[in-house]
């Protein structure tokens, strides 16, 4: 997916703009405060309808206005169709329209448009807890398995069940009726995160190689979430079932899975600096979105907040050198773009950004 235009109207510190940006490469610069980062939010906002800094919309409002208005125009190279798709967020609702009709949801959107982010967090991909690595699972299989979002729908949503019923007391059987749901759902999640996880290895090892910045291997294992021991999930939850009526909720299964991560020997998260986790987080987005592109006719967008944060010129350039190579869509942000050499850019497009007031460089 390309995104060829964007207008936007009283969006955070944004002038009312209207812009046209290249298929491959753009680079959007300023001074701190700028408005950088407000520009990739706003075409952020256009594939999954919240920010990549935030939960909550409100606070992308511009200040003393009521409303925001993104109006975006997209188009499939593979396909060769185009669409639009118009965001209008109104105090607490937003309205969602695609081609001009109304959308209720917006994973409709978000499946549609495969948006990748790298901002100053992505290094908590090593470091934070597995919710966060299983999100970044999650990114990946919803566009390249089919299935995968209503399994974890629909496993979310019974183990919601069960843990109410637990956590009220109630009767064994009235817990254990959501393990059937939970199992045929939970087992294929398991089985097809770990099929994902082994073609993804191969792509991050690839990358790694090409990219020759550091000696070390890196090595991953799925954690399945629950005791291997066990033949099958069901019967891993009736064993557990006492624990999980003392303590009120499911302590094990898929919805516990992560994902470790090795750097040679080493856990990583232990043993590796804060530019070697932000360059490895990098490793690890690319590589999916290599993945999407290579199994889907999908192409995602990649976008970077502030490419040189924690990272030295030879990593930032390796890694610019690496992205002109993908045939996908990209939007930086740099304070300073002297720094970067984009000659092995073929179609590239700059914006500067002054106060909130952003114009394209020729
Ligand atoms: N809702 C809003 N209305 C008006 N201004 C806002 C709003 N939200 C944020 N701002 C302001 O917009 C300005 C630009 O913020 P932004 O995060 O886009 O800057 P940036 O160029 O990415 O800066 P940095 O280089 O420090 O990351 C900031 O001064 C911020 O306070
Ligand atoms: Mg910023």
């Amino acid at each position: 997916m390309q995104l060829e235009q964007l207008k936007i109207h009283q969006f955070r510190s944004l002038e009312t703009t209207e812009l046209q940006f290249s298929p491959c490469l753009n680079l959007v610069y300023g001074n701190n405060a700028s408005g950088k980062t407000s520009l990739l939010e706003a075409i952020y906002f256009l594939g999954r309808g919240k920010s990549f800094r935030m939960q909550t919309s409100a606070p992308l409002i511009q200040q003393g206005q009521t409303s925001f208005h993104l109006h975006g125009r997209l188009s499939n190279p593979i396909s060769k169709s185009s669409f639009s798709i118009g965001f209008h967020k109104v105090g607490a609702e937003l309205l969602v329209k695609l081609g001009g009709e109304r959308v209720k949801k917006l994973s409709e959107v978000a499946k549609l448009i495969p948006f990748q982010v790298i901002s100053s967090d992505s290094h908590k991909l090593l470091e934070d807890g597995p919710d966060v690595r299983r999100r970044f699972l999650d990114w990946g299989l919803f566009h390249v398995e089919p299935q995968y979002h209503s399994d974890s729908k629909n496993y979310i949503h019974s183990l919601k069940q069960r843990n109410a019923a637990l956590k009220a007391k109630r009767p064994k059987k009235e817990c254990n009726i959501w393990l059937e749901k939970m199992e045929e759902c939970g087992t294929r999640l398991n089985e097809t995160r770990s099929t994902y996880l082994a073609d993804l290895v191969k792509v991050i090892n690839n990358l790694h190689e090409t990219l020759a910045l550091e000696e070390k291997s890196l090595g991953f294992k799925l954690l399945t979430g629950w005791n291997q021991e066990f033949p099958n999930l069901r019967d891993y939850w009736e064993a557990q079932y006492p624990q999980d009526y003392f303590h009120g909720f499911t302590g094990g299964g898929p919805h516990r899975a992560d994902l470790l991560i090795y750097f040679g020997e080493r856990k990583a998260k232990e043993h590796i600096s804060r530019g070697q986790q932000k360059l490895f987080a990098i490793l690890l987005l690319v590589s999916q979105v290599i993945q999407v592109c290579k199994q889907t006719n999908k192409t995602p967008i990649l976008i970077i907040d502030d490419i040189t944060a924690e990272l030295d010129q030879t990593r930032v350039q390796c890694l610019l050198d690496l992205l002109a190579d993908l045939p996908i869509q990209i939007f930086i942000s740099a304070i300073n773009p002297i720094e970067l050499n984009l000659s092995k850019w073929r179609d590239k497009k700059l914006f500067h950004v002054e106060q909130g007031k952003l114009k394209e460089v020729v």
